[in-house]
């Protein structure tokens, strides 16, 4: 198994480029099975989910050409025909797959969505959307079935009971061929959503409101090629710019849209961070001494649960004491006890992390339990003193793109090295 190491307590500085979102790109590529030309993506990230993504796209008959951060996807060859599993389980946006094939062919059969273990994480408010839209919905041998009745999908009010990214977009994507109109109530408002709208609009799709809590569709016959560019990623940015507060000495970030991470940076500058924002870039001066924060995650326009995470490392070289409450996945703890094996003053009592700060973090051996755990982790060996080996690194090479070189262009001393199986 490959593994990261670090010899950390380096100080950082020069530019780092952050790239396309994740989790847009992880919804662009199934929607383009809506489409009846080819498109263009732009500014694709390097990471594993889009690997994963394009060979199911390909093991369904779809074209594919990927040059550097450019992907072309013909769709045209796709079949409606039970989804491949096996790669399905790794990733939880499969389920992205359920709203486009049911929109394309008014039928799907995928997999159950995998993913970070995050704790419980439902599917039933995508299901009550795709049966508002018609679609009868069946499980069988671990694998969901929605079928449309001969007319297809039609048009519907449907009022989300939580606000879910995922539920939001997956009703867009088999909304938006639908016959009539459909309206999407209590929707999730993420940079992401209106990324895909953007997409599935000059695709020829009519979305209104995206970004907002309520999304109105009107069914379209047709949807055509286009080239789109993916939105840069705020939690890769934001993985940066708390990594460029901690240790920087002068760190530019490029390719940030300052909107998507007002309420992360209102906590940083709360903190005492210095900052100068461009119109896309960010530049983080070297910090003095840092004051400790509470945090509590909300959907957007809220702190990203994504980010509570990342900024935990950074929260720890500050003065005081503080607490994380994640209103969306309260068991997103499972990097709190890696942190304190690194001599973190952190702990959890009844789902809210609490930490007390400065703490001078030692490098030891660690264990990457999600992505944004496993994002977590690197910079807190970053910061150490010592050296610090990561196990179980694929869950950060599915989220962060070409982060090891990244990290060594601004000055980290970090490799990935083949090791057997972890020990620990
Ligand atoms: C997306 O996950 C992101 N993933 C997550 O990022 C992010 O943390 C999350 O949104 C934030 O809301 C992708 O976009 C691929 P949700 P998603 O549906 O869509 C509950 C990362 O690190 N819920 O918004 O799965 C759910 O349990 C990942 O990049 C239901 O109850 O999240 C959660 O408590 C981790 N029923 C809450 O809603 C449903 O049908 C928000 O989930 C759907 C969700």
């Amino acid at each position: 198994m490959r593994k990261i190491v670090i010899n950390g307590g380096k100080r950082l500085r020069g530019e780092v480029t952050i790239s396309g979102a994740k989790n847009s790109v992880v919804a662009l590529i199934p929607a383009i099975i809506l489409a009846e030309e080819p498109v263009i993506l732009d500014g694709v990230p390097d990471i594993s989910d889009v690997e994963s993504l394009k060979d199911i796209m390909e093991m369904m008959g779809a074209k594919i050409k990927h040059e550097g951060e450019t992907l072309e996807i013909d769709p045209r060859g796709i079949k409606s025909m039970p989804m491949p599993y096996g790669k399905i389980n790794s990733l939880r946006a499969s389920y992205y797959f359920m709203g486009s094939l049911l929109g394309r062919f008014g039928e799907a059969r995928v997999g159950l969505p995998g993913g970070c273990d995050l704790g419980p994480r439902p599917i039933d408010l995508h299901i009550k959307g795709f049966e508002a839209l018609g679609a009868k919905v069946e499980y069988e041998d671990g694998a969901m079935h929605l079928k449309a009745n001969h007319q297809g999908t039609k048009g519907a009010y449907i009022f989300m009971d939580l606000v879910s990214v995922g539920a939001t977009i997956n009703v867009m994507l088999a909304a938006v061929k639908a016959k009539g109109k459909t309206v999407i109530e209590n929707a999730a408002r993420e940079p992401e959503i209106i990324d895909v709208a953007t997409l599935l609009n000059n695709m020829g799709a009519k979305i209104r409101g995206a970004g907002t809590n309520e999304i109105r569709i009107e069914g379209v016959e047709h949807l055509s090629g286009t080239r789109h560019m993916v939105i840069p990623d705020r939690i890769e940015a934001g993985t940066y710019i708390s990594l460029a507060a901690a240790i920087g000495d002068g760190v530019k970030i490029d390719n940030v849209i300052y909107e998507h991470l007002e309420s992360f940076i209102a906590k940083l500058q709360e903190m005492g961070v210095e900052m100068t924002i461009r119109e896309d870039s960010i530049y983080v001066y070297p910090s003095q001494t840092l004051k400790m924060v509470d945090i509590k995650t909300y959907h957007y326009p809220g702190f990203a649960t994504d980010l509570q995470q990342p900024i935990t490392p950074l929260l720890l070289t500050s003065i005081g004491y503080g607490k994380i409450q994640d209103t969306i996945y309260e068991k997103r703890i499972n990097h709190v006890p890696e942190l304190a094996r690194m001599g973190a003053n952190i702990e959890v009592k009844s789902n809210t992390i609490y930490m007390q700060g400065p703490n001078e973090l030692t490098g030891t051996d660690v264990v990457a339990t999600d992505l944004r755990a496993g994002a977590s982790l690197v910079l807190a060996g970053l910061i150490a003193s010592g050296e610090t080996t990561i196990h179980n690194i694929e869950f950060i090479l599915r989220g962060y793109s070409d982060i090891i070189e990244k990290l060594q262009g601004l000055g980290a001393d970090i490799r990935i090295v083949e090791g057997k199986a972890s020990q620990i």
